[in-house]
């Protein structure tokens, strides 16, 4: 077991066999459960992308969870998030909501990396939307729009068209979440929403993203590679194998649940950056070698077969 391979209340364990391959065991408290992923396997024509993957997310009142999943591009991060938001499901194994099969009903909602506002609405119209199509009616959903317009930080900004020469690519990004958050959702999916973003919008979104979270206290799963905004946004981190893909290590991130910008600067901050650096690297590592074993393996059956023929 990895020394950081553990959380709180020990019902997250980091194991391994003899051969060093690793795999994440959760063990169910009476915690109400969130999200479950059992045995899941995702096969895509002949390709094993995803093999017994195990996730299980279990609520803690009054805070909220924030979790995140770091794994190489294509380890299927995206197909696990689609899973949760019931727009796919698994070749085989169990995917539970609030300890059920996925039902429509389930308060989720998805932030991608693109902009998903719709251009020919107002920052307005787009915040509004998912309330209307609810049924809420116009002064009621205007109402609760314009409270979270300015949650956002984009108050001043209601009339504009949520266009690209109109707003800038975060505040692009700000109407989708806005968006996104207004039917207050208990889980929220995020799928590298800050990766078309700069440094520095990217930086403020995350403060505004914190700052939001601790107000909802949902349940957040965020995809991202910058290390830097796991370990500032989440308190858990679960890292991902490629090929096939499957959550294998844990980390808990053991700072305060607010974040202050400032935080980013102290000696803490930067040891537990470090620390889940070298989680993901050493994973990588671990996969290069066994793609390494199996090539060799490939290449001496290869071997093997032309000498046989040759004695014959
Ligand atoms: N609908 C699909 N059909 C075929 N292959 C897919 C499909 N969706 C994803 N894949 C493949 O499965 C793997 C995992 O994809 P994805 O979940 O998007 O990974 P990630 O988000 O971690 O980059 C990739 O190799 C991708 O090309
Ligand atoms: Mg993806």
């Amino acid at each position: 077991m990895t020394a950081h391979g553990n959380n709180g209340d020990n019902s997250i364990h980091v194991i391994a066999d003899p051969q060093g391959n690793q795999n994440v065991e959760f063990v169910n408290t009476e915690l109400p459960d969130v999200i479950e992923l059992k045995g899941v396997r995702q096969k895509y024509g002949e390709k094993l992308v995803i093999d017994d993957c195990n996730l299980l997310i279990e609520d803690h009142p009054n805070t909220g969870q924030f979790i995140t999943i770091l794994g190489a591009s294509g380890c299927g991060k995206t197909t696990i998030l689609n899973y949760i938001a019931g727009l796919q499901k698994p070749t085989s194994g169990e995917v539970l909501i609030n300890s059920r099969p996925i039902e429509l009903a389930d308060p989720i909602s998805m932030v991608f990396q693109k902009y998903s506002s719709f251009p020919w609405l107002s920052v307005l119209g787009n915040v509004m939307l998912p309330l209307i199509l609810k049924g809420v009616s116009k002064k009621e959903a205007r109402e609760k729009a314009h409270e979270m317009i300015d949650k956002v930080g984009l108050d001043g900004h209601e009339q504009k068209f949520a266009q690209d020469h109109i707003l800038s690519g975060g505040q692009l990004q700000r109407v989708a979440i806005a968006r996104s958050l207004i039917s207050n959702p208990r889980i929220i999916l995020m799928d590298e929403p800050f990766g078309a973003l700069d440094t520095n919008t990217r930086f403020d979104m995350q403060i505004m993203l914190s700052e939001i979270w601790l107000m909802l206290k949902s349940t957040i799963i965020l995809v991202t590679h910058d290390i830097s905004e796991a370990v500032f946004l989440s308190d858990d981190i679960f890292f991902m194998s490629a090929n096939p893909g499957k959550i294998v290590d844990y980390y808990k991130v053991d700072l305060p649940l607010e974040r202050p910008r400032e935080l980013k600067h102290s000696a803490e901050f930067f040891r537990i950056r470090n620390e889940v650096e070298d989680t993901l690297y050493a994973i990588r590592q671990k996969q290069r070698e066994e793609e390494r074993r199996q090539k060799e393996a490939a290449r001496a059956a290869k071997k093997t077969a032309a000498e046989s023929v040759g004695k014959k």
